[in-house]
């Protein structure tokens, strides 16, 4: 499928959004190769500002610890080759951000909105200007809100809970799920105008293939998405 890029300048957001293990990531990685845009992970900034108070030795549940850090801790988005991920304090935590503890903690340390406020605006200074596939659980519904291009990975539970011990991972994605969804601020919640696509009845080619008749028939070559958050 032949399709138009806007101009280098050009904010445009693809937000990808659903819950964990839902296999956004691969199609989110696999869209923006076929974009030529970048991709960003949002979960990972989280996953690192964890990391950063577990290394503080900080209880993940007292949200006014957890507030006090995220102030105090510059996060801001690096770059490898083709890969973006995320400094903490200059530091690269990609070794750390898959251990259990990190897991764990995640969902919790993620519910506090000083740490939304922080990673969210580390994620749009990365997007403006650019053109970005970013998943996440909030990115259509509260980040880029505006933009018009806005997808809802779903999968049955039980389908998501095999996928990860498949990963060979033992965590228990409902109960972070369960915090995601919940929460006051920014939950994980389908963007009202968001495409939904059960990732369990396509595989990865097809989840793609939908995501690009989808935008095709938006015109993202020519709708390009104003950013207004910058
Ligand atoms: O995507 P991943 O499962 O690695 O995300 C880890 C955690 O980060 C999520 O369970 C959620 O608590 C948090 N997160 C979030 N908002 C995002 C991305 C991730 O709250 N946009």
């Amino acid at each position: 499928m032949k399709m138009g890029k806007p101009k280098t300048s050009d904010t445009v957001v693809i937000a990808i959004d659903g819950p964990a293990a839902s296999g956004k990531s691969t199609v989110a990685r696999a869209l923006a190769g076929r974009l030529g845009y970048r991709f960003l992970n949002s979960g990972d900034l989280y996953r690192a500002m964890t990391w950063a108070c577990l290394q503080c030795k900080i209880d993940c549940h007292d949200i006014g610890a957890v507030a006090s850090a995220a102030g105090q801790t510059q996060i801001e988005v690096g770059c490898d080759g083709s890969e973006y991920f995320p400094l903490i304090d200059s530091e690269d935590p990609r070794a750390h951000l898959r251990k259990e503890q990190v897991n764990a903690n995640v969902s919790p340390v993620s519910a506090v909105p000083a740490v939304r406020y922080v990673v969210s605006a580390a994620i749009r200074a990365h997007a403006t200007g650019r053109q970005t596939v970013i998943e996440g659980r909030d990115i259509g519904s509260a980040v880029f809100a505006e933009t018009p291009y806005k997808f809802y990975i779903d999968a049955p539970a039980h389908v998501r809970q095999r996928r990860r011990r498949n990963q060979g991972q033992t965590e228990e994605i409902a109960r972070r799920d369960l915090i995601d969804s919940t929460r006051e601020t920014d939950p994980l919640t389908v963007a009202p105008g968001a495409t939904v696509i059960d990732s369990s009845a396509l595989d990865v080619t097809g989840v793609v293939a939908a995501m690009l008749a989808k935008l095709k028939e938006q015109g993202l070559s020519s709708a390009v998405y104003a950013c207004s958050n910058g």
